[in-house]
């Protein structure tokens, strides 16, 4: 595992401060005991708030006198001599006390040139200032397919139904699995058992659904499961094309052909014309989970540090989950603040936005980062700088042409025979209308037939679009300048490109 590795190849450079984010700390714990065998061995020592330094391996109560204080325990630390690993648990919450970044500072100064180590172990990270230049932060993977494999087989085990279990069941038992800490995954394949005696196939859905409520829990990402294929949305005709093109994308075949991953896109638009909807259909195209990211939740929480810690921890479990689609719905929403001068949030805002491009940008998994955005003006330019998505798309107002299938699409939801609706007319009459506001005036056109205790007809939804003030009259400057810019830097989602530049109000 290239994280493992890394760890390794840091600590044999006799790197004095190693920060290790997360929340798993039996399996970190294991993973550096591992690394410390080798060549030369080291020592570990892991030091708790409750209970001082104890060193690897020992009863807790084999305790070094007088560690428990966070100075007391670097202190302690300074003055061994044996090459060691000092894991301090939980640190996090003492390290912004001057004198405990003071003895760190100490530590890695005494350091130097010796097989000494410090690893700052917490599921959040906070560093200093007066440390950042000194500290590497490694992020401490969520189990792969493997490890995961260690735990099905101790479940199994204990089960004694291993032998009915087939290579493919294991697979998708792994998979269903995929994104949860070992702790998880193991509850989740007993929960399973349980519930229904056995753990095959047929145990998947289980497991899954336990996966998306965990993964809920943690209120930053959110499995969506959207019933509405691509042929539910009208019109967009060259960003189906595109997305159509790409189904098969994510395989080993796509791979072996020579072809790069798809990183991500970006649609832009006039609200109510689609979407979110498009986006959320592409799941099912793909084929791939849809993962919502809920960027307003990012930036919950009042501790220092906590925002980059949810994002990081989003990212780590769409990472596992993946091949995925992490879909980031009006994301000029949430960097709202980070573009302007007025930066009321003290900078968070473009902390998050740093370490999201940061993440893009680095980012190996095949996770499709799929954003949508109202508003351009909002968005930081880095953001949309060529090369970070592999397309941004501009969807505008509803042409003559796409107003019809968005008619035809709610209709038939709605009857089954349609017949009797003079499409053709309804799309002259709803000029400047989005998709939303379309179905919007359908559903109004019911009530009113309803009300009155019958079958709603042509005219109701006339109207109803007669009473309908559209974004696009009452907006029009803004739906006029977020044109303007998209006209020159994103691709139109709508087919035509000759219809697309003569529609003007
Ligand atoms: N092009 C379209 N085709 C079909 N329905 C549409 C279309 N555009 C909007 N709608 C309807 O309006 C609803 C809201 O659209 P949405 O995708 O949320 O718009 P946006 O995200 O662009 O603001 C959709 O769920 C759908 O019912
Ligand atoms: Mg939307």
């Amino acid at each position: 595992m290239v994280m493992k590795e890394e760890l390794s190849i840091l600590v044999q450079a006799q790197y004095p401060l190693i920060y290790l984010v997360t929340s798993e700390e039996e399996r970190a714990e294991q993973t550096i005991e591992a690394l410390a065998q080798t060549k030369p061995p080291r020592r570990v020592f892991i030091w708790t708030v409750t209970h001082g330094i104890v060193e690897y391996g020992q009863p807790r109560n084999v305790t070094q006198h007088n560690t428990v204080s966070p100075e007391a325990a670097i202190e302690w630390a300074i003055r061994q001599r044996e090459p060691s690993i000092f894991v301090f648990k939980d640190l996090h919450p003492f390290i912004d006390s001057p004198a405990v970044t003071r003895w760190l500072r100490d530590a890695i100064a005494s350091f130097k040139e010796t097989q000494r180590t410090i690893v700052l172990m917490s599921p959040v990270q906070n560093v200093p200032i007066e440390l950042e230049k000194e500290v590497v932060v490694l992020d401490y993977p969520l189990p792969d397919m493997s490890e995961l494999n260690v735990v099905l087989s101790q479940q199994l085990e204990l089960s004694r139904v291993r032998r009915t279990v087939t290579t493919e069941a294991r697979e998708k038992l792994l998979k269903a699995a995929l994104g949860l800490t070992r702790d998880e995954a193991e509850k989740v394949y007993r929960k399973a058992q349980v519930t229904s005696g056995r753990l095959t196939e047929a145990e998947v859905d289980i497991v899954l659904s336990e996966k998306k409520q965990l993964i809920r829990r943690n209120g930053i990402l959110e499995y969506i499961e959207e019933d509405e294929t691509l042929d539910a949305v009208g019109g967009l005709e060259e960003l189906k094309h595109w997305l159509r093109q790409r189904s098969n994308a994510f395989t080993e075949r796509a791979r072996e052909y020579g072809l790069p991953q798809p990183k991500g896109m970006m649609i832009l638009g006039v609200p109510g014309c689609g979407k979110s909807l498009i986006a959320k259909t592409t799941s099912r195209l793909w084929g791939l989970p849809l993962l919502r990211l809920d960027m307003g939740r990012v930036y919950d929480g009042s501790m220092v540090g906590r925002s980059e810690a949810n994002l990081r921890n989003a990212l780590k479990t769409a990472e596992s989950i993946s091949p995925a689609i992490l879909f980031i719905d009006e994301i000029d929403k949430a960097f709202a603040g980070s573009s302007g001068s007025a930066d009321s949030d003290g900078g968070t805002s473009s902390r998050i936005f740093g370490s999201f491009l940061t993440w893009m940008q680095e980012k190996t998994s095949p996770v499709f980062v799929m954003a949508t955005a109202n508003r351009v003006e909002r968005l930081p330019g880095e953001f949309l700088r060529k090369g970070r998505f592999d397309e941004i798309f501009f969807v505008d107002l509803p042409n003559a042409e796409e107003r019809k299938d968005i008619f035809r699409i709610h209709l038939s939801k709605r009857r089954t025979d349609i017949t009797r609706f003079d499409l053709d007319q309804l799309v002259l009459v709803c000029d400047g209308f989005s998709g939303a506001e379309i179905e919007q005036a359908l559903v109004a056109a019911m009530y009113e037939a309803f009300a009155q205790d019958r079958e709603f007809t042509q005219l109701d939804i006339i109207a109803a679009i007669r009473a309908t003030l559209p974004l696009s009259k009452t907006m029009q400057e803004q739906v006029t300048a977020l044109r303007d810019w998209a006209r020159q830097r994103a691709r139109p989602a709508a087919s035509s490109v000759a219809e697309y530049q003569r529609l003007e109000f």
